[in-house]
């Protein structure tokens, strides 16, 4: 069967042959077991759903075996038969180009070069999942292959619950994503109700098919990097020959070396598990990889003295290179960590004095006594890095829930006044206030037609632009565009795309508009070959409220609601958003983050152009006005500078008091 007519199928009409897992791909870890005896057999019920009785004989003692051995049922045998990538918007069987559009980035997030247990539907994170199971995969491409531009499909974690009319204003597509009544968003609540199958862990960027592969964070981790170094350096001091270390490999977290060498250090980066080092080592991601602790202080000795630029992946556990380094005395100018302690439990964080298969087996077998050893870890993590921080090491926790885990774990991480932590986040330091509250945010675009020409064409449009905005941009801004400008004039050389023909540029909202109108305008007068399909990352300026992360610098104790995100995703479904989607628990962990984003197609359309216009300038200045509202300084002044250029913008702005007028007071 050719691969439109498997689209336009969608669930086999006849029961496809049982399939194994592949031992060529990473897989998710098993999950505990947590369901009881009832639960159990309401899992299969739920699962059975999709398929004829008269297949339910066959196919629940197979999905009672896939609970019972993986903790969740996958449905492998569904798996279709073509090859899972990204293809040209025009090979997709569909009514309307949005529809296509929405199908390539769904296969996108689930290409095994780019997913990183791609049967189990995972993207990143280890357990960022783009569906629960096989079935709810092939109706979501069914639907959006018979769908017109007056009907939208909604989405409920992973399961399409079908296709309501509705009108070509509104969006194609509406997502959440583990959107849970406040009360049941514990991480067991994950376990249980995932298992169910009746909810997932949408992650970001993966349960809304905005995935680009790990370029979609190397921006943002090479502007983190750069700008640690410049507040530890000298003015005429640069990264060259100067370490930074730090963990994990995986989806995200594999972008670190590649940033690094970017900023210009020494990337040391520990990573447990070997098949995700060696992937990212083939991808070219990471220079060196190094499995012994002597060699790798030997290597580091050498690259420190010779000043290089080069990135070492240490295929290990990070505790032992802080521990082994404080030893050897080497000192680390900046140390952080991403290994994923948003899922501590189950995968996310490996501890240290076990094997990768001792600790993968716990987890199954014992979980338990997997949570102690994980907690004993981060203890003996903490005093590592407390030891090094001594000496001047700068150490920033990345938004991967370290210093909170720690911190439950009992962990030495508290500040003096027993309420903040004794290290900054990186947004609380370095991209709060140097990019969101200016507006600044991972905005990207994918080129539909998959032809890296497109892609070139359009990082040159996008340069071009910012050129002629950094002209008449303020002294407050000038470096975060000389910055964004040194990325994409290095982009294709630094040979970042895995997957779809991607682009990832920080950008505020005049940036984003204004090069998403010269996509639109190239597009229309055929410059370009096909349309372009923007987005961002969630871990952006609006869609994200995260009160470790992203709105980890909002200090009027607001961090804690969810109003921001919310607002962005209705507000970006009425003005023309192509796709929207909302998520419980994305980055730090479930529970902890209500997140948001968008999908758009540009088609080179008049209705494009106006879209676009609207929807990018709130989906940037809901977040910037919130930021403001919360006296944030850099958000103030692009608040007002926005007010001043667009008439029909009117925000409520702050009062500030005076600090004296309180101190009296109590
Ligand atoms: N890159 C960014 O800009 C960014 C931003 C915010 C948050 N994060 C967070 O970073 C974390 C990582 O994301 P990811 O997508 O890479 O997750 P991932 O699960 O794909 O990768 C994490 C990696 O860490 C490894 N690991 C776990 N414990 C280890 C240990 N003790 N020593 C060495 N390696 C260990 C795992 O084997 C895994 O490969 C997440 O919590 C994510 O939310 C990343």
């Amino acid at each position: 069967m050719d691969f439109k007519s498997e689209i336009q199928r969608g669930i086999p009409t006849e029961l496809p042959p049982k399939k194994e897992r592949s031992s060529a791909v990473s897989h998710a870890p098993n999950r505990k077991q947590i369901l009881y005896k009832e639960e159990k057999q309401l899992a299969i019920r739920n699962a059975l759903r999709y398929f004829k009785a008269h297949w339910h004989a066959v196919l629940a003692p197979e999905f009672a075996e896939e609970l019972q051995t993986y903790g969740r049922i996958y449905m492998y045998r569904f798996q279709p038969s073509y090859d899972m990538h990204a293809r040209a918007i025009s090979d997709y069987p569909a009514q309307t180009a949005h529809a296509a559009a929405i199908m390539l980035m769904i296969q996108n997030n689930l290409d095994p070069a780019v997913a990183q247990h791609p049967q189990e539907l995972i993207t990143y994170g280890g357990n960022g999942a783009v569906f629960q199971n096989w079935a709810q995969y092939l109706l979501t491409m069914q639907y959006l292959s018979e769908m017109t531009d007056e009907q939208t499909l909604h989405i409920y974690s992973g399961h399409p619950m079908g296709l309501f009319p509705s009108s070509k204003e509104a969006p194609r597509v509406v997502v959440t994503n583990g959107m849970m009544i406040p009360n049941y968003s514990k991480q067991d609540d994950w376990e249980k109700y995932n298992a169910l199958g009746v909810t997932q862990y949408g992650q970001m960027t993966a349960g809304s098919y905005m995935y680009i592969g790990p370029q979609g964070i190397v921006h943002g981790t090479a502007i983190t990097v750069m700008n640690a170094f410049r507040k530890v350096l000298n003015a005429d001091e640069n990264p060259n020959g100067k370490i930074f270390l730090t963990a994990g490999l995986g989806g995200m977290s594999g972008a670190q070396p590649k940033a690094g060498n970017i900023a210009g250090c020494i990337t040391i980066c520990a990573e447990v598990n070997p098949l995700a080092a060696k992937k990212r080592h083939e991808q070219g991601w990471v220079d060196e990889l190094i499995d012994d602790l002597d060699v790798l202080v030997t290597r580091t000795k050498e690259a420190t003295s010779k000043n290089e630029i080069v990135s070492l992946a240490f295929i290990g556990n990070v505790v032992d290179v802080w521990e082994k380094f404080y030893a050897e005395e080497l000192f680390i100018h900046l140390g952080s960590d991403q290994t994923s302690l948003h899922n501590p439990w189950a995968g996310g964080y490996y501890p240290v004095g076990l094997t990768f298969e001792e600790s993968n087996e716990m987890i199954n077998q014992d979980p338990d006594a997997f949570k102690t050893k994980v907690q004993e870890s981060l203890r003996r993590h903490a005093e590592a890095i407390n030891l090094h921080t001594a000496r001047g090491t700068y150490f920033f926790d990345y938004g991967n829930a370290f210093l909170l885990e720690a911190s439950r774990a009992g962990a030495d991480v508290m500040a003096a006044n027993e309420i903040d932590f004794k290290y900054p986040s990186y947004v609380q330091d370095i991209l709060g206030p140097m990019c969101f509250d200016y507006g600044f945010g991972p905005f990207r675009w994918v080129c539909s037609s998959g032809k890296i020409e497109d892609l070139q064409k359009t990082d040159a449009i996008a340069l071009c632009v910012l050129k002629e905005i950094k002209k008449k941009a303020p002294a407050e801004i000038q470096q975060q565009l000389s910055d964004n400008i040194k990325w994409i004039s290095e982009a294709e050389q630094n040979n970042l795309v895995v997957g779809s023909k991607a682009r990832i540029l920080y950008a505020d909202a005049e940036g984003r508009a204004k090069i998403a109108l010269a996509f639109n305008e190239a597009i229309e007068n055929g410059e370009l070959s096909a349309p372009l399909i923007l987005g961002r990352d969630h871990h952006d300026v609006s869609g994200t409220d995260s009160p470790y992360r992203e709105t980890s610098n909002i200090y009027d104790g607001s961090k804690f609601t969810a109003d921001m995100a919310i607002h962005n995703v209705i507000g970006d479904s009425f003005r023309g958003a192509t796709w929207v989607s909302i998520h419980n628990g994305g980055g730090v962990g479930w529970g902890e983050v209500t997140n948001g984003g968008f999908g758009m197609v540009l088609d080179g359309s008049k209705d494009a152009a106006r879209k676009l216009k609207n929807m990018l300038f709130y989906d940037v200045n809901n977040g910037i006005a919130r930021r403001s509202w919360a006296r944030n300084k850099e958000a103030m002044f692009a608040l007002k500078r926005e007010m001043e250029r667009t008439k029909t913008l009117k925000i409520t702005f702050p009062t500030l008091v005076a600090d004296k007028l309180l101190e009296d007071l109590f």
